[in-house]
């Protein structure tokens, strides 16, 4: 992998020369170019020391070498890594600005372009900002979303670039086999949604990101992907073709209609079990009672319904349990009649529902079981692929 990191000034260009050591771990050679202002947070010298290559910090390119530098390394470079990505640096990648080594550099580079936008929270939410990032996606970039947490700043919310493993799988995801070649993979995540009235609805604490990032992971290794997703706020992963809906039962709706064109199907929703059994047409109105009783009824269980179809897809369910994680998870493999189950823990916060990271174990038929360490919800969806090739190949 031959890559160009290129570091704007922001104060996670502190994960620098971390970020720049696990790509050499993962194989890539790096050569590393800083903006003015990046060069006041993260020190040259050690870019170079863990690079073992010199740092561009002059558009005018390395007199010693002779020749533009930017030009010879476009013709070098796979891959452009713009992490962290400032609000500055995004409005000179949207309009074509080239006025340091970096953004001059940008312009020329023709291969796949990555960008880890990280900054304060309202920055981020600006406009301009929104509007030069769907621009550059637009393009082609891929954006590597910020996280929410605490900020540099002491605020919290959206806006902390990822961590440095996550950053690597994503590049790593652009050199990937393409080992789903020809497979059409249906996807489904988040949560549905059970309205009670115009205004109130039964939910789930699932964000969505695990389905996503099962569907942009596929997506990236030669599937056609189709996603049906319950209401999110995450954007549609690139090449994606999105079915977004509402209710349990619009979920069945969307699955059964693009089942008969998928080969697999994977069921990361978190779909709710229960709907109210009648939907107010207007706003219910708080009684003298201290107590209101809502009825609720039982909802489809979309993948039973997938596992008795014919021809029946290869099915990867998941399992969302808080005791007994693998007991239960091995019996609704059995019940839901899928080919992999992957249990997922959710009695620990700080995976599962609403995380960034998740960690699983994946149960297959014959009984055999792995488990997939804690790491970036997109690290594991890779994982869970990887299991998905080698089983289709035993077919
Ligand atoms: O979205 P995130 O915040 O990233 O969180 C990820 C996750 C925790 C939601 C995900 O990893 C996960 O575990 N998803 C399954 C959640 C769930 O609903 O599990 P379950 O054990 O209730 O359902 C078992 C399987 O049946 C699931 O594949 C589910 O999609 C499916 N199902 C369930 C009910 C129903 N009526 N129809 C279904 O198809």
């Amino acid at each position: 992998m031959k890559v160009v990191l290129g570091v704007s000034g922001g104060i996670a260009a502190y994960k620098a020369p971390e970020l720049v050591r696990r790509l050499r771990d993962a194989g890539a050679d790096v050569r590393v170019i800083l903006t003015p202002n990046a060069a006041r947070f993260v020190s040259p010298l050690s870019l170079s020391a863990v690079s073992n290559h010199g740092v561009i910090l002059d558009q005018w390119g390395d007199s010693q070498q002779g020749g533009v530098d930017h030009i010879a390394l476009a013709r070098w470079a796979e891959a452009l890594l713009i992490a962290p990505a400032t609000a500055n640096v995004l409005a000179k990648l949207a309009s074509g600005i080239a006025d340091d080594a970096l953004t001059t550099y940008a312009l020329a580079h023709r291969g796949a372009l990555l960008i880890a936008p990280a900054m304060n929270t309202f920055m981020l939410q600006h406009a301009t900002v929104q509007a030069n990032v769907a621009t550059l996606r637009a393009r082609g970039a891929d954006i590597i979303e910020p996280e929410s947490g605490m900020l540099a700043c002491g605020e919290e919310g959206a806006g902390r670039m990822p961590d440095v493993p996550v950053l690597v799988e994503r590049l790593k995801a652009h050199f990937a086999a393409h080992d789903l070649e020809g497979q059409s993979i249906l996807v489904t995540a988040g949560p549905t949604r059970e309205p009670i009235d115009p205004v109130r609805y039964i939910s789930n604490r699932s964000s969505g990101r695990m389905g996503y990032a099962v569907a942009e992971a596929a997506q990236r290794r030669g599937a056609t992907v189709t996603l049906v997703s319950g209401p999110t706020s995450l954007p549609a992963p690139a090449g994606v073709t999105v079915k977004r809906v509402t209710t349990a039962a619009e979920m069945r709706e969307a699955v059964l209609e693009a089942l008969p064109s998928h080969g697999i199907v994977i069921k990361a929703a978190a779909v709710a079990d229960f709907a109210p059994a009648r939907i107010a047409d207007r706003k219910i109105k708080k009684t003298e009672s201290d107590e209101m009783t809502i009825t609720l009824k039982k909802n489809p269980d979309i993948l039973a319904e997938i596992g008795a179809a014919d021809p029946r897809p290869f099915i990867v369910a998941f399992a969302a349990e808080t005791n007994a994680v693998e007991m239960h998870a091995r019996e609704k493999l059995a019940r839901k009649n899928a080919d992999l189950i992957v249990a997922n823990d959710v009695s620990d916060a700080s995976i599962g529902f609403d995380s960034e990271q998740n960690e699983v174990t994946v149960i297959a038929r014959d009984g055999s079981a792995t488990k997939i360490a804690r790491a970036a919800k997109i690290t594991v969806a890779n994982r869970i692929l990887d299991l998905v090739v080698s089983r289709l190949a035993q077919k």
